[in-house]
C-alpha cells in the first residue's frame, strides 16, 4: 500500500509531517515528494530540521515563476514521477500551487486523491489559494476537513457525505508537538531580540494583495509604524515583500530573516498579538490563545472569529489601530473541536480504510459527482 505525499512550500511541511508519521507508524509506504516550490534554505530545510522530518524521497527543484509557470513546471515532473512509483494513493496539502499540481496530476493518474485541509472557502476568487481549494476539492475522493464549517462548504457544494470526513487540523498537531520546545529555544532568541514576553507585536505579511501595490504596501508600513509608537513590532519578513522594501523599516519596527518553525512559534507564543495576512498563523494564534488582527477583508478560516482569537481588519489604518488597542486588553482564548493535536491519526485511519476499501470510496470508478451548485 504505496502512498505518495506532496509538499512544496513552508506550510505543507508543516501539515505533512504528523500524516507522514502516522502512516508510516501503520506500516504503509510513504513517498515524500518535495517540488521545490520554496527551496532557500530558511523556508524550506530549516522545517524538516525544526520539525525532524524526514528527508524527502524525491526533490522535482520547481522553484519560483508565475502561477502557470510553477505549477506546470510541478505537474511535468510529478506526471514523470508518478507511474514509476504506482501510488495507490497521493495525499495533498493545504492551497498552494504545489497541492493543485499534485492532484491534478494524481486525479488523472489514477491513485486516489486525498486533500487534507479540504472545504476551506474564502469566497474571494481574487486569492489564487481559493481557486486551488475549489478544484483540489474538486478532484479529490477523500476530503479531510479541518473543522465542520469547512464541511458544511463541502455539502453546500454538491459532494457526496462518505467523502468528506471532519479530522481536526493538523498544524495544531504540529504545534502542539513542539509548542515546550519552541518556548524553551525561544528564550534566548528572545534575548538577543531584546524582546520581553508580551512586551511586543509579532508582523507577517505576504500576500500579493497586500505587498504587490507600492502604494498597498506603503500605507501598511505607515499603519505599522504607528502601532510601534504603542508596543515594539518585530516582521520576519518573506522574501516576497523583503524584495518590495525599498526604503528603511518604520520606525519601532525590526525587521528580520525568515524564521525556522520553532523561532516563528516562539514568537508567536510570547506576543501581545499578531498582525498578519497568512492562513496557518490565525489558527495557530488561535490555539496559543493569542490575539489576531488578519489583514485582510476575507478569511477561508472563519471559525478563528467565531470559535477563535481572530478578527478580520482589512487594510484601513483606522480600523487596524482601533482592533489593535482592543486586542492589547486580551482576549478570550477558545478552540475549535477537533483541534486537539490528534488529526494527524484520523487522517492516517481513514486513508487507511479507504485504501482497503477503494470499491466504496469510487463506486463507479467515476469522478465524484456534485449534486449542488459548485
Ligand atoms: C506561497 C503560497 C501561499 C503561502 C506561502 C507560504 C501559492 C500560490 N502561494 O506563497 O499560499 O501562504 O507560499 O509561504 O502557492 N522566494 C524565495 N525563496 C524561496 C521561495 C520563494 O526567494 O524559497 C521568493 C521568490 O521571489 C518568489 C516569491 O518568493 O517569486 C514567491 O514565492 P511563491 O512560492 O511563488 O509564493 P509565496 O508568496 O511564497
Amino acid at each position: 500500500m504505496k502512498i505518495i505525499c506532496v509538499a512544496g512550500a513552508r506550510p505543507n511541511f508543516v501539515k505533512a509531517k504528523p500524516v507522514v508519521e502516522a502512516l508510516e507508524a501503520r506500516g504503509i509506504d510513504v513517498v515524500l515528494v518535495h517540488t521545490g516550490q520554496h527551496y532557500d534554505a530558511n523556508m524550506s530545510q530549516v522545517f524538516f530540521d525544526d520539525l525532524n522530518l524526514r528527508p524527502p524521497d524525491f526533490v522535482l527543484g520547481v522553484g519560483s515563476g508565475t502561477h502557470a509557470h510553477q505549477t506546470g513546471k510541478a505537474m511535468t515532473a510529478l506526471e514523470e514521477l508518478l507511474p514509476s512509483l504506482e501510488p495507490r494513493m497521493v495525499v495533498v496539502f493545504g492551497d498552494v500551487n504545489s497541492t493543485l499540481a499534485g492532484a491534478l496530476v494524481a486525479a488523472k493518474s489514477g491513485a486516489l486523491v486525498a486533500h487534507v485541509e479540504a472545504g476551506l472557502r474564502s469566497r474571494d476568487w481574487r486569492m489564487p489559494e481559493e481557486i486551488n481549494r475549489v478544484v483540489v476539492d474538486r478532484v479529490s475522493d477523500l476530503l479531510l476537513a479541518p473543522s465542520h464549517d469547512a464541511a458544511d462548504n463541502l455539502r453546500a457544494e454538491g459532494y457526496r457525505e462518505e467523502q468528506i470526513h471532519v479530522v481536526g487540523n493538523v498544524m495544531v498537531d504540529t504545534l502542539f508537538a513542539n509548542v515546550t520546545r519552541a518556548r524553551e529555544c525561544g528564550q534566548d532568541l528572545l534575548a538577543r531580540l531584546g524582546l520581553a514576553p508580551l512586551g511586543y507585536g509579532l508582523v507577517t505579511l505576504h500576500r500579493p494583495e497586500n505587498v504587490d501595490d507600492p502604494d498597498v504596501l506603503a500605507s501598511l508600513l505607515k499603519t505599522l509604524e504607528r502601532l510601534a509608537a504603542r508596543l515594539p513590532l518585530v516582521f520576519p519578513a518573506h522574501p516576497r515583500i523583503t524584495e518590495r522594501l525599498t526604503g528603511a523599516a518604520p520606525e519601532g519596527v525590526r525587521l528580520l530573516e525568515p524564521l525556522g518553525y520553532l523561532d516563528f512559534l516562539a514568537l508567536q507564543a510570547s506576543a501581545r498579538v499578531v498582525l498578519t495576512d497568512s492562513g496557518g498563523i490565525q489558527e495557530e494564534t488561535t490555539v496559543l490563545g493569542i490575539p489576531c488582527l488578519t489583514l485582510r477583508e476575507s478569511t477561508e478560516r472563519p471559525i478563528t472569529v467565531t470559535e477563535g482569537t481572530n478578527t478580520l481588519v482589512g487594510r484601513d489604518t483606522s480600523r487596524i489601530e482601533a482592533a489593535f488597542f482592543r486586542a492589547l486588553e486580551g482576549v478570550e482564548a477558545r478552540r475549535p473541536p477537533l483541534w486537539d493535536g490528534r488529526a494527524g491519526e484520523r487522517i492516517a485511519e481513514v486513508l487507511v480504510a479507504a485504501m482497503l476499501d477503494e470499491a466504496r470510496v469510487r463506486p463507479t470508478g467515476a469522478p465524484p459527482i456534485l449534486g449542488g451548485a459548485p
